[in-house]
């Protein structure tokens, strides 16, 4: 039995020097219920009372040594799966932190927010209308009946017979009217379609923004001195304006308003085409049919109504020479605001 515990004890010495099982294994082979120290111990029945007391010793010495062995490599093995740990979660707090990327406003929706600014200093407010739209407000209501040619400018794409996306902000003058005695003063800025295929100057998605101001005793005048202002803060205080007749079915007089030109200052520039003046708007005082369509008294009120390409304001200002590029989301270009 001596000699069994002596062979027990190197073997598992010899195993654990370097142990190529898993320690648990090691751990039942040896001391485990049917491990080969309990064996020897359920055999000390059959010693001699004097044998009993020196085998059972020496029995548990081997177990205890065998126990320290197992523990010991246990927790070396616990201390290097922790530092293993450690190396590979190394973070080093004094790293520089990762630039935090700010985004930034796109060109044309810092020139809507100029516009928005410099109306609502004006006293207007501002209103949202659909972008889908009924063809009685986009149209109808706004003095352009079925089969009239100036459809034919203003072509979009159609969603049923009555339904479309509105090609002009116009349309949010009905709406206003409709739902608002006067007075009102109003811009309404968004998105409009035509039917038109890309270039430089040519989008079938754009933006407008729409003016309407109603009230008794609006004149002409009204209207040339709030585009006057408006052309001062947008373009600079020695900015002028010009009307030139035109018709829109909506307005009566109409007219395209030009600028004077704020690069070359009227002389004549490669942005003005040499022409002096850059034209930004249409214009007029609203028509009486489109008052009365409305609900609101042509005898009573009257008013004017102006609407911008938000586009074109932004190459103006910026100098950009493609529409495109507005689109594109090239960071490059997008950048440079
Ligand atoms: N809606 C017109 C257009 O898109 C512009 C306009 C608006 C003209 C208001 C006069 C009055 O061309």
């Amino acid at each position: 039995m001596r000699e069994t515990l002596e062979k027990i004890r190197k073997e598992a010495m010899e195993a654990l020097a370097s142990p190529s099982a898993e320690l648990e294994e090691l751990r039942i082979r040896y001391l485990g219920k049917k491990g080969e120290l309990t064996a020897v111990l359920r055999g000390m029945g059959k010693l001699s009372a004097e044998e009993r007391p020196v085998i059972g010793q020496m029995a548990n010495e081997v177990r205890a040594e065998i126990e320290k062995k197992i523990d010991e490599l246990a927790s070396a093995a616990k201390g290097k799966a922790m530092e293993a740990k450690l190396a590979a979660e190394k973070l080093d707090v004094t790293v520089p932190g990762e630039p935090i990327r700010a985004g930034h406003f796109h060109p044309l929706a810092l020139v809507q927010r100029q516009l928005e600014d410099i109306f609502l200093g004006m006293g207007y407010s501002i209103v949202d209308g659909p972008e889908v739209e009924y063809d009685y407000y986009n149209f109808q209501a706004l003095n352009i009946p079925p089969d009239h040619p100036a459809r034919d400018t203003q072509d979009t794409f159609y969603i049923t017979d009555n339904i479309l996306l509105r090609s002009q902000t116009s349309p949010v003058q009905a709406r206003v009217m409709e739902k608002t005695q006067p007075p009102i003063k109003i811009i309404s800025p968004g998105r409009v379609y035509r039917s038109d295929a890309v270039d430089a100057t040519h989008s079938p998605l754009f933006h407008q923004l729409e003016g309407l101001v109603i009230d008794r005793g609006i004149t002409m005048g009204d209207l040339k001195g709030a585009l006057d202002m408006f052309a001062k803060r947008m373009f600079g205080e020695k900015t002028e304006i010009r009307f030139r007749p035109h018709h829109f079915p909506f307005t009566e007089p109409s007219a395209e308003v030009d600028v004077s030109c704020f690069v070359c200052g009227g002389k004549g520039c490669r942005l003005c085409k040499g022409e002096g003046w850059i034209e930004i708007l249409g214009a007029g005082m609203v028509h009486p049919n489109v008052l009365r369509n409305c609900g609101i008294d042509p005898e009573v009120y009257s008013g004017f109504a102006f609407g911008l390409g938000i586009e074109r304001i932004a190459l103006l200002k910026y100098h950009i020479d493609d529409m495109r590029l507005l689109y594109e989301n090239d960071i490059r270009f997008l950048n440079q605001f």
